[in-house]
């Protein structure tokens, strides 16, 4: 399953980079908004470390206004998805970006018949949300299982996203029902790196390496 960081802080992007387990990076407009810098210098500069899949949203809500935006932003970088919201306006946008060879990321998707839509248009990859379906008492996971199953019934080629992921143990549901892809924030990513017993194991096999003789 590929890794991605769920910001627009180059820092954070930078660090995960340099570790070596980042696959992408997915942005929305609340992101950039937190970082007070101006959206194409960001874009740029994440494209410029190497990340192979930059996700940058569009933020016009009607066809022809999302299509314009998504041609621009495409021109940024070769490694730029669009990200394009799931409404109608969202789902026609969709279909002529990707006949034209636009990869599109649907966004802001709830249910598995959103998910069958994106697929239908040729969406690149489809974002279900489900940190926030679980806060509202509904099964975000299940939503993923369903798309999973869905995609595989009829082969769509559709990368399902997982998004709004909140803690590791959505990472971990997400490899096990087979999405291809989640995108967490910096202090879950953390979290898959560490482990309190590799960090006491550690201190105890230096402490311990200091009684062998030496020389
Ligand atoms: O980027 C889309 C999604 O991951 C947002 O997550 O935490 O705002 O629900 P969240």
């Amino acid at each position: 399953m590929q890794l991605f960081l769920d910001t627009a802080s180059v820092a954070e992007i930078r660090t995960m980079w340099e570790v070596g387990i980042l696959d992408g990076v997915t942005t929305n407009p609340s992101l950039v908004a937190k970082e007070g810098r101006k959206f194409d210098d960001v874009l740029r500069e994440v494209c410029g470390l190497g990340v192979p899949s930059v996700s940058a949203e569009v933020v016009a809500t009607d066809t022809d206004g999302m299509l314009t935006e998504g041609r621009r932003l495409r021109e940024i970088h070769r490694s730029i998805y669009v990200k394009v919201p799931m409404t109608a306006a969202g789902l026609k946008a969709t279909k002529v970006l990707a006949q034209e060879g636009t990869r599109v990321n649907m966004t802001l998707v709830f249910s598995a018949n959103q998910a069958l839509l994106a697929a239908k248009v040729g969406a690149a990859y489809v974002s279900p949300f489900i940190g926030r379906l679980d806060d509202q008492g509904q099964d975000g996971m299940g939503l993923i299982r369903d798309i999973v199953q869905i995609y595989r019934n009829y082969s769509y080629p559709t990368k399902v996203l997982v998004a709004s992921v909140r803690h590791p143990i959505h990472v971990l549901d997400a490899a096990k029902a087979g999405a291809d892809i989640a995108t967490m924030p910096f202090a879950v990513m953390e979290k898959l790196v560490q482990h309190p017993l590799t960090d006491l194991g550690l201190a105890r096999f230096l402490k311990d390496w200091e009684k062998v003789p030496k020389g």
